[in-house]
């Protein structure tokens, strides 16, 4: 059974939206547990296109795509997701069911390669700009590591500038006693 902890509940809210058929982003592919998690959500007839500025991450991605027979159907780009709009527009993408960021840097590797909310908030706007009529963005923001805080900053406000007549905007953190700093889940999605 999925826990309350935030990356389980935004899987609960793509398991919701996405479908066999549509077109995701993960703008941020790690380890690739997200991007198999969106590989089996769009089915043979979907496609994900998953992009990371470390070489080792989509590596594991692809090993971990291949063991589970699911590589067809992402492709994979060494890139900032900064620049996402070039690989939608060569992939010939009119738009995108979901886009998905889980920020910060890659658990058990070098944690100065990190999101940072200049390139996030540019990559925010360009998945804007592609989403379909009900399309979503699903973002995890962390605090406790150097920049987190302002990052989260950042990505707060321009969730919070979106024109609430036309999305639907979430926001969802574990309330602690001590003011810790949980991760924070994000989701807006477009209404129709
Ligand atoms: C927390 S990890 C992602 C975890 C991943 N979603 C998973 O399921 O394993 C954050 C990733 O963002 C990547 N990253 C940092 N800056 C980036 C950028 N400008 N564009 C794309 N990825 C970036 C890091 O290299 C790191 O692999």
């Amino acid at each position: 059974m999925s826990s309350f902890n935030p990356v389980d509940v935004s899987h609960r809210f793509v398991e919701a939206l996405v479908s066999e058929g549509d077109r995701c982003v993960d703008a941020t592919v790690g380890n690739g547990y997200d991007t198999v998690f969106l590989a089996k959500r769009v089915g043979v007839t979907g496609h994900v296109l998953g992009v990371d500025i470390q070489v080792e991450a989509v590596t594991q991605a692809k090993d971990r795509l291949a063991a589970n027979t699911l590589g067809d159907r992402v492709s994979l780009r060494v890139s900032g997701h900064e620049d996402l709009d070039v690989h939608l527009e060569a992939l010939g993408w009119q738009s995108i069911r979901l886009a998905m960021f889980n920020l910060g840097y890659l658990p058990g590797s070098d944690k100065s390669i990190v999101t940072s909310s200049e390139n996030t908030i540019r990559a925010l706007a360009i998945c804007e700009r592609f989403l379909d009529r009900t399309g979503a963005i699903s973002l995890i923001a962390y605090r406790g590591h150097a920049g987190g805080m302002e990052e989260y900053e950042a990505v707060s406000r321009w969730f919070a500038q979106l024109p609430l007549d036309e999305f639907f905007v979430l926001r969802y953190e574990r309330w602690t006693r001590t003011g810790g700093v949980a991760p924070v889940f994000f989701w807006a999605q477009k209404r129709s």
